[in-house]
């Protein structure tokens, strides 16, 4: 949620900023703003609306401002307006911020900083930053030695809790620039004579992909001249550069209209890069080197919990099938917000694993940090490299799925439930199947990505589909098995970008209640392919068509029989029940994304949503 971006160099910074703001955008686009700071002068432009609506406000770009802030807002405190929209100057005009997070004692500093005179216009959190800074710049002493802007940022956050990512510019200091994290993400690019912070590296590879990824509660100051990170005790860090592992190729929509369309057709890449190396069938073994010093632990653990949020944890919810069909250890799944406050039991021996495209997820991370706490293994399956949930973890696997742009979340989906099946079969071998099993298994699940490709040949088809049903405003998505999680992953697509109300279940449940729903017509959506449950699912086929609902359905190919029940039909390649799930989902998400072109929604920026939930 929010993204921010700042610039230092010798380029013309305001169009350098702009463009980290659209490639930021998919965290937040309620309001937006920048601040550029020249010869002393700090100039602020912002507005509610996307980066398109701030771009018709600015003036021409001033060759000599080279150091920028900017910021692409999802609110949180105080409604989408320009006000409220950041950077957000302090009440004596010298301090201007960017702010990622969420400042919990905001209202407690907000009350002892208006007593001491500080002015407050937003209804923000943010604003509490700027003005503390900005107090404790204006009354304070600083320390000797050491640069009064610097000192400032140090000593109000120290009075902060809650989390940040920040950049921050002082009218005094015209060339330097401030970073400070907490609990948000914050990467220094650094450049030839240049250096970009943000939210994210997507903002940064286009001029670098040379970067530091600063840690909680430290501060970084950059110059011309260079940068140091210092603790919020002013003592200071090494920091070692690393390589940003992508690049602006990936993250640039080529031929495709969308960045949720390119993704999806990404996940016969994205799966084999993510299995690529990792499944040894000639030595029949998964190496999976990130966990490879915890793999003992996992072989014996009691138990195993899966928490994660959103699609994450429908991944959790199928990598729960898989782990008890083929390892046999028992093993629930828990949303990351529900798991942190309720004083879970841990015995020893279990194990906890989070599941997390982005890494930054608050629940999640939480989650994580509650684990911990009570001395659980906390392993990470994680796609962002670097991200805060990696960090936290023991240890995990990456998804190396590469950068997931769309905000409805759809390679990183596949690329968890291949990461969980690598797992399942690994634990598997060692605990409770054959190595023959294992063998078999294993080939099986290096087919998956060719049968995807077959699967999206099918995009215009399950368009057309769309287009039949798409003035009901009532779905449902049904599955039984392993499947299940993939019709609660089918409903959730649906709803985010096409705001169509759909609800995912199990199928047989549906007797349960959600039958009164079915009237006429109404959309039902079976993921009826060949496997133990096949002939029930049916059954629940034939109660939805004699109530009058719309039977489409993701059959295995060749499956002659379901035909003749099926209003619609889409066809998926054979494959063992286990395996299923990232070959069900593939026509739900082109659904889903069908569905919402046709109705003529933003596709990539869905309303009210955004794809790191940084706030709890
Ligand atoms: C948001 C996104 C979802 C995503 C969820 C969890 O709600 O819109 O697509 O599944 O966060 O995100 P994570 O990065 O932890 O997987």
């Amino acid at each position: 949620m929010c993204g921010i971006v700042a610039y230092l160099g010798k380029k013309t910074a305001q169009p350098i900023l702009i463009e980290g703001l659209k490639r930021l955008e998919y965290r937040g686009y309620d309001s937006a703003g920048l601040a550029m700071l020249s010869g002393g002068i700090i100039k602020i432009k912002k507005t509610k609306g996307r980066i398109n609506d701030l771009e018709k406000i600015l003036d021409k770009p001033i060759e000599s401002e080279t150091i920028g802030i900017g910021h692409t807002r999802w609110a949180t405190h105080g409604e989408p307006n320009s006000v409220n929209a950041h950077p957000h100057l302090d009440y004596t005009g010298k301090i201007v911020v960017v702010h990622n997070g969420i400042i919990e004692n905001y209202s407690t500093l907000k009350t002892w900083l208006q007593s001491e005179g500080a002015k407050f216009v937003s209804d923000t959190d943010t604003e509490v930053i700027s003005n503390l800074i900005g107090y404790f710049y204006a009354t304070g002493n600083g320390a000797a030695g050491q640069n009064k802007f610097e000192w400032a940022v140090q000593r109000a956050l120290k009075e902060i809790h809650g989390t940040y990512g920040l950049a921050i510019l002082c009218s005094d200091f015209p060339d330097t620039l401030i970073g400070a994290k907490n609990g948000s993400p914050l990467i220094l690019g650094v450049g030839d004579s240049e250096y970009l912070l943000a939210s994210d590296a997507a903002a940064i590879v286009e001029h670098t992909t040379q970067a530091i990824y600063p840690a909680n509660n430290e501060v970084v100051v950059i110059t011309a001249a260079g940068f140091h990170t210092k603790t919020l005790d002013n003592v200071t860090v090494t920091e070692t550069i690393k390589k940003i592992e992508f690049s602006l190729e990936q993250i640039e929509l080529g031929s495709f209209p969308h960045h949720m369309l390119k993704e999806i057709f990404e996940q016969p890449k994205s799966l084999s890069t993510c299995m690529g190396g990792r499944i040894d069938i000639q030595n029949n073994r998964i190496k999976l080197g990130g966990i490879a010093s915890y793999l003992r632990e996992l072989t014996r653990t009691r138990r195993i919990i899966f928490t994660a949020c959103g699609t994450a944890f429908h991944a959790g919810l199928v990598g729960e099938f898989l782990f008890e069909h083929l390892a046999r250890i028992p093993t629930e799944t828990e949303y990351a917000s529900e798991f942190r406050y309720r004083n879970p039991i841990l015995e020893d021996g279990t194990v906890v694993i989070a599941i997390s495209q982005s890494g930054e997820t608050a629940d999640t991370l939480a989650a994580v940090e509650q684990a911990k706490e009570r001395g659980a293994t906390v392993l990470g399956i994680v796609n962002v490299v670097g991200s805060s949930i990696a960090r936290t973890t023991d240890a995990g696997i990456y998804l190396h799925a590469g950068p997931e742009i769309g905000v409805a979340s759809t390679k990183a989906f596949t690329a968890q439930v291949a990461v969980l099946s690598m797992l399942a079969i690994e634990l598997g071998r060692r605990r409770h199947i054959s190595s023959f099993h294992a063998t078999e298994c294993m080939k099986e699940l290096a087919k998956i990505p060719d049968k995807i490709s077959r699967i999206l040949q099918q995009s215009d088809h399950i368009k057309q589909i769309a287009a039949a049903n798409i003035d009901r405003n009532n779905w449902l998505f049904l599955g039984r098995g392993f499947n299940y999680p993939v019709a609660l992953e089918g409903a959730l697509k649906l709803k985010e970008i096409s705001y169509i109300h759909a609800e995912g279940l199990p199928a047989a449940e549906m007797k349960h209640g959600p039958i009164a729903l079915i009237v006429d017509g109404m959309p039902a959506v079976f993921i009826a392919t060949e496997g133990p449950q096949y002939d029930k699912i049916m059954g629940n086929i034939a109660e939805v068509k004699a109530r009058g609902g719309k039977i489409i359905v993701v059959a295995t190919e060749g499956d002659n029989n379901i035909k003749k029940y099926a209003d619609h039909l889409i066809t998926v390649p054979d494959a063992p029940e286990i395996f299923q799930p990232m070959l069900t989902v593939i026509p739900l998400q082109l659904m889903a994304y069908h569905a919402a072109v046709l109705r003529g929604h933003d596709v990539d920026k869905p309303r009210n949503l955004a794809k790191s939930v940084t706030v709890e």
